[in-house]
C-alpha cells in the first residue's frame, strides 16, 4: 500500500458508520481527511478519540492515523484542503418507503460554487440521484462542481476489513477528472473495479443489497418448506452453496435479515421502481417473506409451551447481527414486543447492543450475562448468534431454567450438545431429532 505524503487529501462530509470507515480507510492509505459533522457534540468527542459507534478495529485506526485525520464542524476547512468531497450523510426510509435524501440536498445546498471541486457521493441513494444533483448544481449557478458516484459495501462487524480489501469498486462519473481522481484514490486497493455512468453505478448498489435480501428470503423459504418436509435445511444449504453458480454466502435460514441497509434499501428500490411505474413483484415477496420469517418463533413456542402467558422466554442476543451494536430493523424489536403482547415476561442478553436496545424496546428485563438471562426461563431464544454463545454450558443452564425448550433463531448452536444437556432444540427449518433417520440410511 502506497503511503506517499503526496496522496490526494479528501473531504469527507458525514461521521456516521459509513463516513468514518471511509475516513479511517484513507487515512491508512495515506491520505490526508477532512471529516466534517453538523453534530458538535460527535466532532468533540471525535477529537478527543471517542468513536460513536461500535465497530471492530475502527477505533485503532482512528488512533493510530490521528495526525492525519482532521475533525471539524466547518464545511470551509474540507473545501480548503480536498478537491473530492465524500458524501456519506444518512438517507433513512420515509414513511412512504421512499429514501429521505433531506441531508444529502443539505450538503448540496451548503456547496459553494466552484469548478475545482467533486461531490462524491457514497450515501445508499435512489437511481437519478447524480442527475437530480448534478441539475441543482446548474440552477444555483454552480454548474462547476463535478459529481462523481461511490457506492459502499461495507457490513457492519467487518466494515474496516471490507474498506481495505473490497470485493470490488464502484465508479460511476462523467468521464472529468474526479472520476480519474477517485479511481487514483483506490488504485493502492488493487481491486476489481467498475468504472461506469452515473445511475448504473447507483443501481449497482441497491441491487447487490436487493439479490442479497433476495437470498435470505428465499433460503428462509426453503427453511419454512423443510420444515413441513423433514429436511434440514442446514444440509440443503450445504448442497446448493457448493454449486459455483449459487455459492454458499447469505444462505444462512434465521429469523430474518435485519440491520440499516437491506430493509431500508430493499423498499428504496421497490419505491424506485414504483415511482417509475414498474410492479416489483419479486421484492414484494422479499419484503413479506422477512416480516413473517421474525413472527414465526412466536408459533414455535406455541407449539411447545401452549399459551404464552406468565411465560418466561429469554433472548440471547438483541443486535440485528453479531459484532455491532447496532440495533436498526432487528428481529428482536418484533419479537419482543410480540412475546409481551403474548403476555410473556422477556428478559434479554446481548453482550454490546444493550444501551442502544434500551432505547427501543421497552418492558425487557436486561441482564447482565447469558446464565443469569437463562435462569428460570420457560424458553431460550437465541436471536443474535454471538460467538460467546457456542461456548455455553447447556447442562449448567439446563439445570438452572424452569423449562426446557431452546429455540435456536440463527442455527448457530450445535443441536447435539443443547439436547445432551436434556434440554428439547428447535432450529430454523431442521426436523425435530424424532424425525431423523439413523446415520448411513441410504
Ligand atoms: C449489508 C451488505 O451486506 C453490505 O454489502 C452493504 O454495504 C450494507 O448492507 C450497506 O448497504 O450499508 P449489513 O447490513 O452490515 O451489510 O449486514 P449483513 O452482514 O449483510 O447482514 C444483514 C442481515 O442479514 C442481518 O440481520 C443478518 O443476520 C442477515 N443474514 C445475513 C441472514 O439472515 N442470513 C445470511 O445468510 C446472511
Amino acid at each position: 500500500m502506497s503511503h506517499s505524503t503526496d496522496s490526494e487529501p479528501i473531504g469527507v462530509i458525514g461521521t456516521g458508520y459509513v463516513g468514518l470507515v471511509t475516513a479511517a480507510g484513507f487515512a491508512e492509505l495515506g491520505n490526508d481527511v477532512w471529516c466534517i459533522d453538523i453534530d458538535e457534540a460527535k466532532i468533540k468527542g471525535l477529537k478527543n478519540g471517542r468513536i460513536p459507534i461500535w465497530e471492530p478495529g475502527l477505533e485503532e485506526l482512528v488512533e493510530r492515523h490521528r495526525a492525519r485525520l482532521h475533525f471539524s464542524t466547518d464545511l470551509a476547512d474540507a473545501l480548503e484542503h480536498a478537491r473530492l468531497l465524500f458524501v456519506a450523510v444518512g438517507t433513512p426510509p420515509t414513511y412512504s418507503g421512499d429514501a429521505d435524501l433531506s441531508a444529502v440536498h443539505a450538503v448540496v445546498e451548503a456547496m459553494p460554487a466552484s469548478d475545482r471541486h467533486a461531490l462524491v457521493m457514497k450515501s445508499t441513494v435512489p437511481v437519478g440521484t447524480g442527475a437530480t444533483i448534478k441539475r441543482l448544481f446548474a440552477e444555483q449557478g454552480k454548474g462547476g462542481f463535478s459529481y462523481v458516484s461511490c457506492p459502499e459495501f461495507l457490513k457492519e462487524g467487518s466494515a474496516v476489513n471490507d474498506f481495505l480489501d473490497p470485493d470490488r469498486v464502484v465508479i460511476g462519473d462523467d468521464g472529468d477528472w474526479a472520476g480519474d481522481a477517485v479511481v487514483g484514490l483506490y488504485a493502492p486497493l488493487e481491486a476489481p473495479l467498475v468504472r461506469t455512468d452515473i445511475k448504473s453505478a447507483e443501481m449497482v448498489k441497491l441491487a447487490s443489497n436487493a439479490f442479497l435480501a433476495t437470498k435470505i428470503s428465499f433460503i428462509n423459504e426453503i427453511a419454512n418448506v423443510c420444515e413441513e418436509t423433514g429436511a434440514d435445511v442446514v444440509e440443503v444449504a450445504k448442497g446448493m452453496g457448493l454449486d459455483d453458480r449459487i455459492g454458499p454466502k447469505f444462505l444462512q435460514a434465521g429469523i430474518g435479515f435485519g440491520g440499516s441497509c437491506f430493509p431500508k434499501d430493499v423498499t428504496a428500490l421497490k419505491q424506485l421502481a414504483g415511482n417509475s411505474g414498474y410492479h416489483f413483484q419479486l421484492l414484494n415477496s422479499v419484503i413479506e417473506v422477512n416480516e413473517l420469517q421474525k413472527r414465526r418463533v412466536m408459533a414455535k413456542l406455541e407449539k411447545h409451551l401452549g399459551s404464552l402467558v406468565g411465560k418466561e422466554i429469554a433472548l440471547l442476543g438483541l443486535a440485528f447481527k453479531p459484532n455491532t451494536d447496532d440495533m436498526r430493523e432487528a428481529s428482536s424489536l418484533v419479537l419482543s414486543a410480540r412475546l409481551q403482547a403474548a403476555g410473556s415476561r422477556v428478559r434479554a442478553y446481548d453482550p454490546v447492543a444493550e444501551e442502544e436496545a434500551r432505547k427501543l424496546i421497552r418492558g425487557v428485563d436486561f441482564k447482565a450475562s447469558a446464565v443469569e438471562t437463562v435462569e428460570g426461563a420457560d424458553a431460550v431464544v437465541l436471536v443474535t448468534e454471538w460467538a460467546e454463545f457456542a461456548a455455553l454450558d447447556f447442562a449448567e443452564l439446563a439445570s438452572s431454567m424452569r423449562g426446557s425448550l431452546v429455540i435456536d433463531g440463527r442455527n448457530f448452536l450445535d443441536p447435539s450438545k443443547v439436547r445432551e444437556a436434556g434440554l428439547t432444540y428447535e432450529g430454523i427449518g431442521r426436523p425435530a431429532l424424532k424425525d431423523r433417520e439413523p446415520a448411513g440410511t441410504t
